[in-house]
């Protein structure tokens, strides 16, 4: 069974307001591209190729129009719509036909996660066949967040969203892998006091019956949300920093589709020219022509 991977770009993104009055969050620029487009390359890295793109139906034509079907990267893009931002978790239920019974990766299309070595990390996830995946990430503000606390043999031993006082600095990142049980978990998570299906509480579920695991992301990482002016700003200048220092790409689904083998040297030089003369267009192009490691 192959993997397929869910990009979740709804909500009403009030945290930006009003920059997100008139557009989706998912489609600011992070520095040079989409925000959503770092969060799909993630799903590229670990292999996934079949992807449902959830968003708002009044937002869904402006990411159909982005990303198309995905058949020039050797993908295949499917839409569907979150009428109403219900929780995270219902995008199960939303992808329930679509997914017909196999695995699932679910990335929030707010989510940006950098590092080396991460792709092996993401595909080992994506292989596991039984239970859930999910990663934790050190932060100084883990109350925003969905947080897992580790016993001494470095456990899991519990996950709560939001918690007023923090178990641990551990925060869960938007980024989530599950069996092919996923979307019968989903039907059993209840809406929780603030009204929503809760992804924390699906992941309490396999935690429950020994099958979460939970990567630690260390020191070599970045893991970055853009739902706020601030994080917007920071996650552009990372992006910026390590592009202009190394020259190196950051959340490019072109380069990832042409390192993956999914595109060939000559279909990346296309994608390229069509850049034009931008420097994202530079940088492609010196990947298509192997000037790059
Ligand atoms: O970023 C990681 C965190 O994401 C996790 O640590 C938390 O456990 C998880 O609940 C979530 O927390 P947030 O406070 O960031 O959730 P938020 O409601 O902001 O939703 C995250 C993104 O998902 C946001 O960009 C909008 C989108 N979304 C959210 C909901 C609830 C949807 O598209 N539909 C929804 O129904």
């Amino acid at each position: 069974m192959s993997m397929k991977g869910i990009v979740l770009a709804g909500g009403s993104g009030t945290r930006l307001h009003p920059v997100t009055l008139g557009t989706s969050k998912q489609l600011l620029p992070v520095y040079d591209k989409p925000m959503i487009y770092y969060p799909l390359t993630v799903l590229m890295l670990a292999g996934i190729r079949d992807i449902l793109i959830i968003s708002t139906p009044e937002d869904l034509p402006q990411f159909r129009r982005l990303l198309g079907d995905g058949g020039s990267l050797g993908l295949r893009f499917s839409y569907a719509e979150q009428p109403r931002p219900e929780g995270i978790a219902q995008a199960f239920l939303i992808a329930d036909v679509w997914l017909a019974g196999q695995p699932c990766a679910l990335v929030l299309g707010d989510n940006l996660i950098f590092g080396e070595h991460l792709s092996g990390l993401f595909r080992a996830a994506a292989e596991r066949p039984e239970g859930a995946t999910v990663f934790a990430y050190q932060v100084r503000d883990p109350e925003r967040y969905g947080v897992v606390l580790f016993n001494e043999a470095g456990q899991p031993d519990d996950i709560v969203e939001k918690p007023t006082v923090a178990p641990s600095p551990w925060a869960v990142t938007g980024l989530y892998f599950y069996d092919a049980r996923v979307t019968e978990f989903a039907r059993a998570v209840r809406p929780s006091a603030r009204g929503e299906l809760e992804i924390t509480d699906l992941n309490r579920m396999y935690l429950e019956e020994g099958s979460l695991q939970v990567e630690r992301l260390g020191r070599g990482c970045a893991w970055l949300d853009a739902g706020t002016p601030d994080s917007l700003l920071q996650a552009a200048s990372f992006v910026q920093t390590i592009q202009s220092r190394q020259g190196m790409l950051v959340g490019c689904p072109e380069e990832v589709a042409y390192r993956m083998g999914y595109i060939d040297a000559s279909s990346l030089h296309g994608h390229a020219r069509r850049l034009g003369k931008t420097e994202l267009g530079r940088l492609l192009k010196d990947v298509a022509s192997g000037l790059h490691a």
